[in-house]
């Protein structure tokens, strides 16, 4: 069990549609109960859905969040895309930034870092995700991955007080495979080390599930989890914060 102020942030992905709103009634239920006094849940729907979430969590603290943004801070011909301003201006208060599976498309370093420079500026809450393959960590090379990712995601940003770091294995996306739990200590401590400070939170992220949940707990430098699938099902969202306090 743990005590600590947690962070739940539900990744959709490129699920779900207006019917899906329906679903949420149990977790704003859950939201207003004193099983979650201590932590505070924050959703990422897909572009199309963050106004219909924003409006459904009205009357409770459950947060909304964007999966991405655009690395321009001014409007401009970008088709197809957002911009960090303009999430801030529809209400979201969270950006999920270098996702895996937007590094996979070929989002780099610099336009990682251009990114979240501009989030800082609209006053959003960043998500960096940050994380090895199966064959950068096969290859011993995890650290120097994770070192450099957040060296140049980072660069010349100096505010870290509204960033969280998603640590996410690649390999432990979707797949079920999660970390073994000291060599996941081991690893969170060193993102740590890398910042002064108590700051930025660090996140897990990779197949976490309300089972699995109960060895994190007891990583004392995580503030909380960064969850997809699991968490397009309230019940099993639901779960795993309760199994994060009991
Ligand atoms: P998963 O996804 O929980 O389905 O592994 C996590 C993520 O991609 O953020």
């Amino acid at each position: 069990m743990t005590n600590k102020y947690m962070y739940f942030i539900a990744n959709w992905k490129m699920y779900g549609n207006l019917k899906s709103l329906n679903t949420l009634d149990k977790v704003i239920k859950f939201s207003k109960s004193k099983e979650i006094m201590k932590g505070r849940l924050i959703y990422c729907p897909p572009y199309t859905l963050i106004n219909s979430f924003l409006k459904k969590f009205n009357n409770c603290l459950i947060d909304v969040g964007a999966q991405n943004c655009h690395e321009s801070s001014d409007y401009g011909p970008h088709t197809g895309f957002v911009n960090a301003k303009m999430l801030k201006d529809i209400g979201a208060n969270y950006v999920i930034i270098g996702h895996s599976e937007n590094r996979e498309k070929g989002e780099t370093n610099k336009i990682i870092n251009q990114k979240i420079k501009n989030a800082i500026k609209a006053k959003l809450k960043i998500i960096f995700c940050i994380g090895e393959t199966l064959k950068q960590k096969k290859n011993g090379r995890t650290k120097s991955v994770l070192q450099n990712q957040i060296k140049f995601g980072l660069d010349k940003v100096s505010k870290k007080t509204n960033l969280f770091i998603a640590y996410e294995p690649v390999w432990s996306i979707g797949t079920g495979k999660i970390p073994n739990i000291k060599e996941l200590e081991e690893t969170v401590k060193f993102i740590r080390s890398r910042f002064k400070r108590k700051m930025p939170k660090i996140l897990y992220g990779g197949s976490v599930n309300s089972e699995n949940v109960k060895n994190f707990r007891f990583i004392k430098e995580l503030d909380g989890f960064l969850i997809g699938g699991a968490s397009q099902n309230s019940k099993k969202f639901i779960d795993i914060v309760k199994k994060t306090y009991n």
